[in-house]
């Protein structure tokens, strides 16, 4: 085996802030006169002097005078909604929540789950990829609790099925002594990077102790890069997604880089392909827009995180069914049936799985677009009224997109249909706390053929030169959403943007450079839209201007010990309308420079109304946390730690000078794992 010289610290400076994208986006797709009146409104702020003043200015009294007053606290006060005391940054390879708090490991890396349930080497990571594919997969991100029903029908909060993404996988922990890294890669290894993604669906049970564990149930499944899967909505049957193993544009192999996660109003789990792109390579001179306009290049993985030299330099004798072949998409046949020009473009959708039922095929529903879907998001539904959703394309001035069935939402009835027939809309952000959603429809707003859109199926795999058309607000990473169950209140996660200059700042992304991130929020004028009604107006603000103590703001108030935070990434809030707030820092900015003070990620919790805000809990060294749901009744809060370790450099991986070896302790590997957090009176988890 050729040995491990991947230089990861390399890789992850480059990957520092910046996601797992290049900028795909040259234009900004903003007009000149736009930039020039931002521009001048920004100047005109500066002079007025304070980032504060700045924001107030660009969002105009109106705006603000839409949201509650934020209400100040004492220190040492205790607010209704938050009941622990904040705990301080870490940069200890454990996890820490505050006092009155336990913690327990739940669903690592290799834990077996299905099949002949093959147990996990944690030394030496030894195990086939067949015995990764009846594993649990790697790098969890976004998950939901689907719970058991008890015998008068209502959830239980100690059984159910626990349905968890697993995003990518890290090379130089996966196999025993790295990856291959030259061509042509071993199958074996390919096929257990490939059975390492996707979903895990594992039965797990609190007992009388209050201690969690994972079940052999029958509903277990592993869902990876490899299972077959059918697509559904506008762009099903489509040219653009005909290939060798498919000809007709309906079914594709597997899922890739899932991040975060929908659950839809009827039982659904929603899985959602981000950084898809890098997996792939098209050596054309001039690869079509599919291609170009969302970073496939000629080599996989532009920043070489995922793949390089690809997963399409297996030999073709070890790969007779073209499983690792169709990740080069240049065209080598006559048409797009002959070889598979148009593999990238099966991937970048949202792909809907049934967890109840283990042999149901996943499917991947069109009529939500096509981009570097982070996760997908519900207006709480309403009988009578539309299904509305909304879903953010993570990659540097990208946009954020919202869908409304056509049909209206009837509980007896509703299922799939609703997210196949529908408006795909983006949105734009003005001055003045206002915005606006533009509808994504073949022959409106100049998506015509003459401009390129042949029909709709077109304008859903292109979604991004769409969007680009139309005028839509480029955005500083949207990652998750959420939506406050009570008020209808969407909030949005903009991770950061290194790459805004102070020229191309904007009203909604006022920071250039962005280096920390902010969290958007918006009402709508209409939440829930009746048939033949459309909503395309809404007011923003932003909510928190994540920073150190001088530059984080909360509502206009500094951040200071017991919140300071950067790089918002996963949202959630609770049935009591806590919003929870995940970071991740990447691995070569995570504890240097600028970002030093504030440690390893964590997690924190805020209260919308009142801004206050505090820290929750903070994750081993390496890791970012991300994924968080909780049980009915609250009492249990799960949540992800995903890639521990990741700061380990190839020399520093082969003289087994690791960063992590959470959870196991050393020598074992470090291992991705659901933390399941309680409180020890039993009380709610945050209250
Ligand atoms: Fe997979 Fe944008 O985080
Ligand atoms: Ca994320
Ligand atoms: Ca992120
Ligand atoms: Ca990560």
């Amino acid at each position: 085996m050729t040995p491990n010289n991947e230089s990861n610290s390399r890789l992850a400076l480059a990957r520092a802030d910046s996601g797992d994208e290049p900028i795909c986006n040259p234009l900004h797709a903003r007009t000149f006169s736009e930039v020039l009146a931002e521009t001048q409104l920004r100047r005109r702020n500066v002079l007025r002097g304070g980032l504060g003043a700045a924001v107030t200015m660009l969002m105009g009294p109106a705006a603000l005078a839409s949201w509650p007053a934020p209400t100040t606290h004492t220190k040492g006060e205790r607010p209704g909604l938050l009941g622990f005391q904040a705990i301080p940054t870490s940069v200890a390879d454990s996890v820490v929540v505050p006092e009155g708090y336990r913690v327990q490991v739940l669903l690592p890396w290799g834990e077996p789950i299905t099949g002949t349930y093959p147990s996990f080497d944690g030394l030496r990571a030894s195990n086939s990829a067949q015995d990764q594919a009846e594993q649990v997969g790697t790098h969890h991100d976004g998950m939901h609790f689907f719970p058991s029903l008890d015998a008068a029908g209502r959830p239980r909060s100690d059984e159910g099925l626990l349905v968890i993404n697993h995003e990518y996988v890290d090379r130089l922990f996966l196999h025993p002594d790295g990856a291959v890294l030259s061509a042509p890669r071993p199958f074996e290894e390919v096929a257990k990077e490939m059975a390492a993604h996707g979903v895990s669906v594992v039965e797990i049970r609190r007992d009388s102790l209050a201690q969690w564990s994972a079940l052999r149930g029958p509903r277990n499944r592993r869902i990876t890069a490899t299972t077959p899967m059918r697509f559904e909505g506008p762009a099903a049957g489509s040219p653009l997604l005909r290939t060798r193993y498919s000809p007709e544009g309906v079914l594709v192999r597997g899922t890739l880089n899932n991040c975060a996660h929908g659950v839809t109003p009827w039982g659904t789990y929603l899985t959602c392909e981000e950084n898809w792109a890098n997996y792939f390579c098209n050596r054309e001179a001039r690869p079509p827009r599919e291609h170009s306009r969302y970073g496939v290049r000629n080599t996989p993985g532009p920043l070489g995180w995922y793949s390089v030299p690809g997963w399409h330099t297996v030999a073709a004798a070890e790969d007779p069914d073209g499983l690792c072949a169709r990740f080069d998409a240049t065209p080598s046949g006559s048409s797009a049936v002959d070889d598979y020009r148009n593999e990238p473009n099966a991937f970048g959708w949202v792909v809907e799985i049934d967890p109840q039922d283990p042999d149901s095929m996943p499917v991947k529903r069109t009529a939500l677009g096509r981009f570097a879907h982070e996760g997908i998001v519900f207006q709480p539904p309403r009988a009578g009224r539309r299904l509305v959703a909304y879903s953010g394309d993570d990659a540097r001035f990208e946009y954020i997109y919202k869908y409304v069935s056509r049909e209206p939402y009837d509980p007896d009835t509703a299922g799939s249909h609703l997210l196949d027939e529908g408006t795909l809309y983006v949105a734009r952000f003005d001055t003045g706390g206002r915005g606006r959603w533009i509808p994504l429809v073949h022959g409106r707003h100049g998506l015509t053929q003459a401009a390129g859109f042949r029909d709709q199926a077109e304008i859903l795999v292109n979604a991004r030169a769409a969007a680009d058309r139309v005028g839509a607000t480029p955005m500083d990473r949207p990652e998750w959403g959420a939506v406050h169950p009570k008020t209808g209140e969407v909030y949005f996660t903009l991770t950061n943007n290194n790459d805004r200059d102070p020229e191309s700042t904007d009203a909604a992304n006022p920071r250039g450079p962005n280096r920390f991130g902010h969290i958007i929020r918006w009402r709508e004028d209409v939440p829930l839209p009746a048939v033949n009604e459309e909503s395309i107006g809404f007011s923003w603000d932003i909510f928190i201007f994540a920073g150190d103590h001088s530059t984080g703001r909360v509502q206009g108030r500094p951040l200071d010990d017991s919140n300071v935070f950067a790089a918002p990434d996963g949202l959630w809030i609770d049935p009591d309308g806590r919003l929870w707030i995940q970071t991740d820092i990447g691995s070569g900015a995570m504890n240097r420079g600028d970002h030093e003070v504030f440690g390893n990620n964590q997690m924190l919790c805020a209260d919308p109304t009142t801004g206050e805000i505090r820290r929750f809990l903070t994750g081993p060294v390496g890791q970012e946390i991300t994924g968080v749901v909780a049980t009915p009744d609250q009492t249990t809060l799960f949540v992800n730690v995903q890639h521990p370790g990741e700061t380990t450099s190839g020399p520093a991986f082969e003289r087994g000078e690791w960063t992590s070896h959470w959870p196991g302790g050393a020598p074992s590997r470090p291992r991705s794992a659901t933390l399941a957090i309680s409180r020890i009176d039993g009380g709610k988890v945050g209250g």
